[in-house]
């Protein structure tokens, strides 16, 4: 039997994943690390810590698997984060992540050429994108800056740690606003008129290509023999692959700390007057993706540090849906998609003296619903949605999709393995060594349906009516700072 390694390199955490030929997910082991906040907006972290837990969890996965079997590794990783190393190879600064929102001017005065940015990237620019933060680093470090010999995404740093090989993917280059999505390739012009030396950048391969093996002191550490490292994706793009996301007009729900909806488009498009994302795929197509920034988050937030309570106990009644007055703006990040907007924050509205615990909590998870609705309605100009997988943290919370499902008034289909991306990051592994045969078959036994929620006429009907209200509370908190 063969083995294939998925390694998805999370926020909080990194996980990793043990899949064998017949589809099975053997074990996964999860390891934390921590996330700094140095000032308000900013978000880092060391690539050390992610390295050194990633060997800690590949350590536990693989005690007493035979190593002769384990083919291949590959990534899942938190997009747009920027590394940047030395010339001896040393991380020149902690790494800038996804959520950190230093680079607002920056990225303001980028937008300043919409229509430049759209032409030769297919995106407009966010604060959480890769040029901003490297534009931020020049005005700001210009020390650190002068020390620039390669600049990476986060996965990508840790496949050159594993295998000495300097490359990135499709998926996630498409997130640093310094790529050109269409032709799958760096932007000339961009890196042009931002003065970046082509030579700091790594080759680019589509998600499932090999970007080499895994260094032999790292294998005979891991007891592991001829192990290949194909590059992988970006997270959200690999967990369209774990939940069989994969052909033309799929969609698929991330319900993680952020929360995304992402859909598989054949031919490249865009969107060039909304927040939306335009990117390359993981299964060598395009997709479309919106992202807001604080999902499942908003329920960690509200339960654990505001209620300091139980999430059974908070989420526990259901009479009341279709019924509650209170509203929630889920912002607490300010917001992605489609607001581009880091200074918004959060709010509750509507509140009165007879409301209670139970219909501000039901107005969080609604509020999380309606935001992912504003995005799709937006997609839904340039596709249609009828119904969607959905993956990620917040699919245990099983009112929380019944809620989902009639916000956005389609069928939400649980995966039978909720791994997401991580197992995209395994499938990802297996392609890159299989024939095309071999993964067809692969994903069949992998792609099954667990449940499907089916939302009801009734319940949809009511939350149209309060979504259409909850569309009015942006428009008129906006400006307020
Ligand atoms: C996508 C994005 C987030 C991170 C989370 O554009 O910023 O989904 O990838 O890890």
């Amino acid at each position: 039997m063969d083995y294939y390694v998925g390694i998805d390199l999370g926020t909080s955490c990194v996980k990793v994943l043990l899949l064998n030929s017949e589809g099975e997910t053997l074990s996964t082991v999860t390891k934390e690390y921590p996330l700094y906040f140095p000032h308000s907006g900013w978000s880092e972290q060391n690539p050390a810590d992610w390295y050194n837990q990633t060997v800690n969890a590949l350590k536990e996965l693989l005690n007493g698997v035979d190593g002769e079997n384990v083919c291949s590794f590959s990534f899942s990783g938190q997009m747009h984060g920027l590394v940047m190393l030395d010339e001896d190879d040393n991380v020149i600064r902690p790494a800038i992540l996804w959520n950190d929102s230093r680079s607002q001017v920056q990225t303001d005065r980028l937008n300043e050429d919409k229509v430049f940015l759209l032409d030769n990237t297919a995106n407009i620019a966010f604060a959480g994108f890769t040029l901003p933060k490297l534009l931020w680093v020049k005005e700001n470090e210009a020390e650190n800056y002068s020390k620039i010999n390669k600049i990476m995404l986060p996965k990508d740093y840790l496949a050159y740690m594993l295998s000495g090989e300097f490359c990135t993917d499709v998926s996630d280059a498409s997130g640093t606003l310094y790529f050109d999505v269409e032709k799958r390739n760096w932007s000339e012009n961009i890196l042009k008129r931002f003065n970046i030396n082509k030579n700091w950048l790594p080759k680019v391969l589509e998600s499932d290509e090999c970007a080499g093996c895994l260094k032999k002191e790292i294998a005979d550490m891991l007891v592991l023999k001829d192990v290949k490292i194909i590059i992988g994706a970006g997270d959200n793009a690999a967990a369209a692959i774990g939940t069989g996301t994969v052909k033309d007009g799929d969609c698929n729900i991330s319900l993680g700390t952020s929360g995304t909806v992402f859909t598989v488009s054949n031919k490249f498009g865009l969107d060039r007057n909304s927040a939306i994302h335009s990117f390359c795929s993981a299964g060598r197509n395009y997709h479309q993706m919106a992202c807001m920034l604080s999902a499942a988050v908003c329920c960690n937030w509200w339960v654990e540090k505001i209620l300091g309570d139980s999430y059974d106990s908070v989420f526990s009644k259901s009479d009341i849906l279709g019924k509650n007055e209170i509203m929630f703006l889920p912002y607490l990040m300010g917001e992605r998609s489609p607001l581009n907007d880091t200074d918004v924050r959060g709010m509750f509205f509507g509140l009165s003296l007879d409301t209670d615990k139970n219909d501000m909590s039901l107005a969080v998870l609604e509020g999380v619903a309606f935001a992912l609705r504003h995005n799709i309605d937006i997609i839904r100009d340039m596709i249609n949605i009828e119904k969607s997988n959905i993956c990620g943290g917040g699919t245990k919370n099983k009112l929380w999709l019944k809620i989902i499902a009639n916000v956005l008034g389609i069928k939400l289909q649980i995966p039978a393995n909720q791994e997401g991306a991580s197992l995209g990051a395994a499938l990802l592994a297996a392609k890159g060594v299989m024939s095309k045969k071999e993964y067809a078959e692969l994903e069949n036994k992998v792609y099954k349906t667990a449940e499907t929620i089916i939302p009801t006429k009734e319940l949809t009907e009511k939350y149209e009516e309060k979504y259409r209200y909850w569309r009015k509370l942006y428009p008129a908190i906006k400006e307020i700072r």
